[in-house]
């Protein structure tokens, strides 16, 4: 009788844990516009395969060495998948319109 009522609240508990599971998660959506020209698409098309363009713009406006070190970074350390030709089209939109024209590492 012990045994029958302890397996019956172990059925309970475990399916108290996937109704848990199954409710509806919102998630709100925080859509990052980028801005337009000079090959946006290319940015757009490698830079947001594995995080939202929010990581871009946090970072407030940066120096060329900045941004080369940053796309760099990504497909060195990250893999990501960008040829040679790709990097530098995306450090120019990034620098013209995320960052300035400078030596500064930062
Ligand atoms: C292969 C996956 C991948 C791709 C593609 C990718 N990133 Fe990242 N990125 C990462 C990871 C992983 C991080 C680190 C996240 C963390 O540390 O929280 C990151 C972080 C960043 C950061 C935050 C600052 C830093 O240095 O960590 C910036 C800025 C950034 N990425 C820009 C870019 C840009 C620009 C591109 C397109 C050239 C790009 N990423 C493409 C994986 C990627």
């Amino acid at each position: 009788m012990k045994k029958k009522l302890l397996f019956a609240s172990l059925l309970f508990s475990v399916s108290t844990l996937f109704a848990q599971v199954s409710k509806p998660i919102e998630m709100p959506y925080v859509d990052y516009p980028i801005e337009k020209g000079d090959h946006d698409e290319v940015t757009q098309q490698y830079c947001l395969i594995c995080h939202s363009f929010g990581y871009v713009l946090n970072q407030g406006k940066k120096s060329r060495p900045y941004w080369t070190g940053t796309v760099s970074k990504m497909v060195n350390e990250f893999k990501a998948p960008i040829p040679k030709e790709d990097q530098q089209v995306i450090v120019n939109y990034l620098v013209k319109h995320y960052g300035y024209e400078s030596d500064a590492k930062h």
